[in-house]
């Protein structure tokens, strides 16, 4: 598949010389093999005899490969060093990798579970962790990159034409690590601006589940996923364990926040502890309550 962003070219170019040339050594090793083979068999060549060196062929073995490997090496590095080179009119993006979802946050504090971008505009990603390593990859921008907690990694691109390219992570985070998958939709420049311009408020509710990772856990639908499901959730009784002890509660507008603060207090029976990350810095006040009268409705 042709890349679709302005460097792509240049990581197919390494990728294409090293297949290549190891296609043409495949095929002459393989070739000398069986003409040696053939030609010195037993019956031909009853008595094996005796070689001496020879300084010519070694010098010529050792500069060949030589040669062959430094040009890989520029190849590679000069595809790196432009993926290496953020532009400065580059316009910033903050990626989050979350167990297990992605968040893209814009300078204007506009959030999207999607990457929007323009077309023909330089993207610089500041590429976050809240939890453990990600790796945010874009097969088709020749794209990839950690995400790990406690660093800040940058990566940079410029898509050439519109379109929605997958977002995978590459790096094994978890029983859910194949959920997270998203788009980027590169659109032309006017249409971004326009969509970014648009003020969406503070995001709706059930945005929020999606944007705060919490439906990578937590079905919509009744299905059992790592967590209970959200569905009818609300008023119902649970069996939760306090401190290893088994008792009945009533899921009201208090556990759910409880549950968010500190997920493992009261843990609802059956489910693996300290997999969900407390919410406190994740979440804010305004956002919970946001949450809280989501899943009331959600029956
Ligand atoms: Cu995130 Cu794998």
């Amino acid at each position: 598949m042709n890349g679709a962003s302005s460097y792509s070219g240049l990581v197919d170019n390494a990728f294409i010389f090293i297949l290549g040339t190891s296609v043409l050594l495949l095929i002459g090793v393989t070739l000398a093999m069986i003409i040696m083979v053939v030609k010195y068999r037993r019956s031909k060549h009853p008595n094996p005899a005796q070689i001496e060196g020879s300084v010519t062929l070694e010098t010529l073995w050792t500069v060949l490969p030589t040669i062959l490997v430094l040009v890989m090496f520029y190849y590679g590095w000069a595809g790196f060093k432009v993926m290496r080179d953020i532009p400065d009119d580059a316009m910033p993006v903050t990626v989050t990798g979350q167990m297990w979802s992605w968040v893209f946050e814009y300078e204007n504090g506009k959030q999207s579970t999607e990457l929007i971008v323009p077309t023909g505009r330089n993207v610089k990603l500041n590429l976050e962790s809240v939890d453990v390593i990600h790796s945010f990859f874009v097969p088709a921008f020749r794209l990839k990159e950690d995400c790990v907690p406690g660093r800040h990694n940058k990566a940079w691109f410029k898509s050439t034409r519109d379109g929605e390219y997958n977002i995978f992570c590459a790096e094994y985070c978890g029983e859910r690590h194949s959920a997270m998958l998203s788009l980027v939709k590169s659109i032309p420049p006017r249409e971004f601006d326009e969509w970014l311009g648009v003020d969406p408020g503070p995001p709706e509710g059930a945005q929020l589940l999606t944007i705060k990772g919490c439906t990578a856990c937590h079905s919509l639908d009744g299905s059992k996923l790592i967590g209970p499901t959200f569905k009818g959730v609300f008023g119902i009784t649970e069996t939760v364990l306090t401190d290893g002890v088994a008792r009945e509660i009533v899921v009201d507008e208090e556990y759910i926040r409880k549950s968010m603060l500190e997920p493992d207090a009261d843990l609802v029976e059956g489910y693996p502890k300290g997999l969900m990350p407390p919410q406190g810095t994740l979440v804010k006040d305004e956002e919970m309550d946001a949450i809280i009268e989501v899943l009331k409705e959600l029956k």
